[in-house]
């Protein structure tokens, strides 16, 4: 079986992405032994994907992928946008929700997305793969599932929040799913090839 090393510790995010690949063997970073922090220092998606996959590529030389995602609300000109998981100035899932909550304490334009961006390094070619979750921002959390912001995000068309929402649903709306969905037809062509 062929492997692919995820480049991220995010459980949540592991977790998603471990329930949409079947096909290839996945490796965690625990799994390859790489335990430092990889820095983002950068101002999009697409060049915060590429240092992590970079980053992992040069320490394993294995085929991998790194995914940099964030919420970005509308009416606050895209933030926390690459900032997300530390707008707090804390790597804090909670603190990060309620700074964005505060912020739109006066706002009546609460719409968002979620965007996620996919830098897979495959063979050593640079591919990216992007999607896109619109939604809204409701004021009091609302349910124990996923991670992040989601007790407080409503998909567009839902009435409940992704808290509320299981992971198989969230899988088929989520920027991170979309994302993940193109990279494993471009890899099933790949493979097939
Ligand atoms: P990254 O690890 O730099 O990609 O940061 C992603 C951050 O964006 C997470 O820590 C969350 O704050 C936020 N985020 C991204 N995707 C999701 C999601 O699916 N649900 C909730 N929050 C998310």
């Amino acid at each position: 079986m062929q492997q692919l090393v995820i480049a991220s510790n995010n459980t949540g995010k592991i977790r998603e992405i471990r329930s949409l690949i079947e096909s290839i063997e996945l490796l965690s970073l625990n799994d390859i032994g790489f335990t430092d922090e990889i820095a983002e220092p950068f101002h999009t998606f697409e060049e915060n994907a590429l240092a992590k996959a970079s980053a992992i590529y040069q320490f394993c030389g294995k085929n991998v992928f790194a995914d940099d995602s964030g919420l970005c609300v509308n009416s606050l000109n895209g933030a926390p946008g690459v900032d997300s998981a530390h707008y707090s100035g804390e790597r804090n899932d909670e603190k990060n929700l309620q700074k964005v909550l505060k912020e739109l304490e006066h706002s009546e334009d609460r719409s968002a997305f979620y965007k996620a961006v996919i830098c897979l390094i495959w063979g050593g070619e640079v591919y990216y793969f992007e999607g896109i979750c619109d939604g809204v921002l409701i004021k009091e959390k609302i349910g124990e599932e996923g991670f992040g912001y989601d007790p407080v995000f409503i998909p567009a068309g839902y009435d409940k929040t992704f808290g509320e929402l299981p992971l198989s649903i969230k899988n088929e709306l989520s920027h991170r799913g979309k994302a993940v969905r193109q990279m494993i037809a471009f890899l099933e062509s790949e493979l097939a090839g």
